[in-house]
């Protein structure tokens, strides 16, 4: 296990605000890390819809979708899954195939560059198959065009030679069900995305799903937890199972050095505590975000570029890891002005929220 310093590397130029160092490692990323694609990985996924926390709306719509489709005897809709990363799009890809007694192929839209990427894919599906396309977002232009015919008549059309000796072909495919996901539905183009039968969004979770999602992990890991312990893990892990499962691994490492005993809610706060994940899950460039705007912006409205500036992230990552979260927790409020953090936000970090300022006015 990597041992995580609290002290800043000397490469880490030195932050204008001392109420925070950030942390070296980025636990509170959402997205896979590096060493979070192994077996071990793949073993604590859910297999089945049964295991499949939360995500009551999303598990109904699909669930009817599913046994309709079986008892026709028919291929599912094509589906759209969007939401912030680690919520579980590829596992409920994964378990529609299951269900479905089919195959699933996995690919990412950029890993489709060259027309005969996906073309050969096509060509290769089983019938049922679901082939499933991460970052869906991110298809060229080619490879969409590619994919309308195919997701609409099951057939892709093909030209070969050129000029005057051009000629076009269509090859049959047969019936499969396309699983896109993305983090942002927004730069879908509209053509795409009204090929999709079914468009549905991912939430984060709540404490008491994650809780479960952490119960059941530590259950497969043969890690000894108490249901407060499971509870103070999920209320730190951004509403997000991926983040969730691997906080549990670190709260187990030390557990397993400190403590030798399951992990209980004090065994699972005093590490996180030394993790640095903040009590509600945030990270530096949270409490970076909401420092510089409450102490030099009056609570906002700032503008997104600023705060890009003030953390060093870039704005894309902004929005889309870190203020869907906040705005979940109600920290922060997107306006047509800018981000403007709320009383909340305030009180968390310790400073006095606007309106008890003006009350103490004379
Ligand atoms: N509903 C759930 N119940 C239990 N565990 C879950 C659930 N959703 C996700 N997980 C766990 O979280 C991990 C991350 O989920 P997944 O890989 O499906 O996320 P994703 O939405 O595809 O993320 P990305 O956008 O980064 O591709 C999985 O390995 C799985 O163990
Ligand atoms: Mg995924």
């Amino acid at each position: 296990m990597a041992i995580i310093s609290s002290k800043q590397s000397h490469s880490e130029p030195e932050r204008r605000n001392p109420r925070t160092t950030r942390p070296r490692e980025e636990l509170l990323q959402p997205k896979a890390m590096v060493d979070e694609h192994g077996k071990q990985e793949e073993s604590i996924r859910p297999q089945k819809f049964a295991d499949y926390i939360g995500q009551k709306d999303l598990k109904e719509v699909l669930d009817i979708a599913l046994k309709a489709a079986k008892a026709r005897g028919e291929t599912l809709d094509h589906l759209l899954l969007y939401g912030p990363p680690g919520l579980g799009k590829t596992t409920m890809a994964l378990i529609l195939a299951a269900e479905m007694g089919v195959n699933c192929k996995i690919t990412s839209a950029p890993a489709l560059e060259r027309p005969r990427d996906i073309v050969g894919l096509l060509v290769g599906l089983q019938p049922g198959d679901v082939l499933f396309i991460d970052e869906i977002h991110r298809l060229s232009r080619m490879a969409e065009e590619i994919l309308y015919p195919a997701m609409e008549d099951f057939r892709v059309d093909i030209t070969t030679g050129k000029g005057a000796s051009a000629k076009s072909r269509s090859i049959p495919l047969q019936r499969f069900t396309l699983v896109g996901a993305t983090t942002r539905a927004g730069s879908l183009s509209s053509p795409l995305r009204d090929r999709f039968g079914l468009v549905q969004r991912l939430r984060f979770y709540q404490p008491d799903e994650l809780s479960q999602i952490v119960l059941r992990t530590a259950q497969l890991l043969q890690t000894a937890i108490t249901d407060d312990g499971a509870l103070e893990i999920a209320r730190r892990s951004r509403g997000t199972p991926r983040i969730a499962n691997r906080l549990l691994k670190r709260v187990r490492d030390y557990a397993e050095v400190k403590s030798a005993g399951s992990i209980d809610q004090s065994v699972a706060a005093e590490a996180l505590t030394l993790f640095q994940v903040d009590p509600c899950g945030l990270d530096w460039t949270d409490r970076q975000m909401l420092t510089v705007m409450i102490e030099q912006f009056n609570g906002g409205p700032v503008g997104i570029e600023t705060m890009a500036a003030a953390t060093g992230e870039d704005t894309q990552t902004i929005e889309e890891v870190y203020e869907p979260y906040l705005m979940q927790i109600g920290y922060l409020q997107r306006t047509p002005r800018g981000r403007v953090a709320s009383p909340a936000a305030y009180q968390h970090l310790g400073f006095n929220p606007p309106n008890e300022q003006l009350s103490l006015l004379p």
